[in-house]
C-alpha cells in the first residue's frame, strides 16, 4: 500500500515540478486591473522558461496547458473564454477554440469563491513562429476579467 502510494507519488510528480508559475501576467488595460475578479496565479504547463521570468515557448504541435487560479468578485453562469493575439492596434481571436469556460469551472461562479479556469492549447503548425502577447477574456456579464502574457512561438 505505502509502495503503492509512492510510485503514485513518483509518477505524478513531473506535472507538478513543470507546472510554472508565470510571473509576467498584467491587465488588459494599462495600470486597469483584471475586471471582476482578483487573479491568484497564472500557470502554464510546461513553462521552464518562467522560473527565468522570460516568456514562454510554446513548440508547434505540442499541447500547452494554461490554468488561472482567480477570486471573482460577482456571480457568474455560462462564462465564455476567449484568447487572442493581441497587439496595441489589435486583437485576433484565437481559431477553433472551446469557449465553454464552465467546462472546466463550478458553474455558476460564485462571489469570492475560489475558482481554476483550465484550458489546453493545442499550438498549431498554422500559428506565425514569433513573440506575441496573449490575451485571454473570460466573459458574463456583468463578470468579466482579462489578463495578457507573453508567449513565443517556436517550431
Ligand atoms: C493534444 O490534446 C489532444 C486533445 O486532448 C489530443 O488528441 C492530442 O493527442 C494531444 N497532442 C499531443 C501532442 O499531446
Amino acid at each position: 500500500m505505502a509502495n503503492n502510494l509512492l510510485l503514485f507519488v513518483l509518477i505524478a510528480l513531473p506535472s507538478v515540478i513543470y507546472a510554472d508559475k508565470l510571473l509576467s501576467v498584467a491587465a488588459c488595460q494599462r495600470g486597469g486591473n483584471y475586471g471582476t475578479g482578483t487573479i491568484k496565479e497564472v500557470r502554464i504547463t510546461p513553462c521552464p522558461e518562467a522560473a527565468q521570468r522570460r516568456p514562454c515557448i510554446l513548440r508547434k504541435g505540442t499541447n500547452v496547458t494554461i490554468e488561472v487560479d482567480f477570486e471573482p468578485t460577482v456571480g457568474a453562469t455560462d462564462v465564455t473564454g476567449r484568447a487572442f493575439w493581441a497587439n496595441r492596434m489589435l486583437e485576433l481571436p484565437l481559431p477553433n477554440m472551446n469557449t465553454n469556460a464552465c467546462a472546466t469551472m463550478t458553474c455558476p461562479l460564485q462571489p469570492n469563491v475560489a475558482q481554476t479556469y483550465r484550458y489546453v492549447l493545442p499550438v498549431s503548425r498554422g500559428f506565425p513562429t514569433r513573440r506575441y502577447d496573449v490575451r485571454w477574456k473570460l466573459t458574463a456579464s456583468p463578470f468579466n476579467m482579462c489578463f495578457q502574457f507573453p508567449i513565443q512561438i517556436l517550431n
